[in-house]
């Protein structure tokens, strides 16, 4: 004899009592439309291309930190250290030596993987940055 499985509560009745319709509910009609108004006048006000500006710097930051470990914050290697720094570097030396890297042109024991992780755009977003710390 087959055991009868008995039906699971169906999704729609659990969720619809873990989130009562409500005006706080951020989930619900009017929270939602709220929040999308909000979203909306966020975008449109001037301090948007600020806002913009920030995060593009924050995103080149956060790509260079990834070269930190091993050639120093902000590309400033600490004295004695083995690695070369790579702040002040020029940046169209630093950007040919990633792609020599990336390419198998410079044989390297770290750097023909790690270049392998930035397309053109980053590299030159890295070569400036880097190129820019004194
Ligand atoms: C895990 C350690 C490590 C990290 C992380 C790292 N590097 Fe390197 N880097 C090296 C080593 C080691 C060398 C020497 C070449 C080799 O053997 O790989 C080097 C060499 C270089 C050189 C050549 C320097 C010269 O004088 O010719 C450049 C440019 C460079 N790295 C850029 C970067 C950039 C940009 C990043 C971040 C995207 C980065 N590296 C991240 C270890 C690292």
């Amino acid at each position: 004899m087959q055991p009868t499985i008995p039906r699971a509560v169906t999704t729609v009745h659990a969720s619809a009592d873990l989130m009562p319709a409500s005006p706080m509910n951020p989930f619900s009609g009017i929270g939602l439309a709220l929040a999308g108004l909000l979203l909306v006048a966020a975008a449109l006000l001037p301090a948007g291309a600020a806002r913009a500006a920030d995060a593009q710097a924050l995103y080149v930051q956060s790509l260079a930190a990834t070269c930190a470990n091993c050639h120093g914050t902000q590309g400033k290697a600490v004295k004695d250290a083995v690695l070369p720094g790579l702040a002040g570097m020029k940046p169209e030396y630093l950007t040919e030596q990633m792609q020599a890297f990336r390419n198998g042109t410079r044989q390297a024991t770290i750097m023909h993987q790690i270049a392998k992780g930035y397309n053109d755009e980053q590299l030159k977003l890295l070569a400036d940055y880097f190129a820019s710390q004194k």
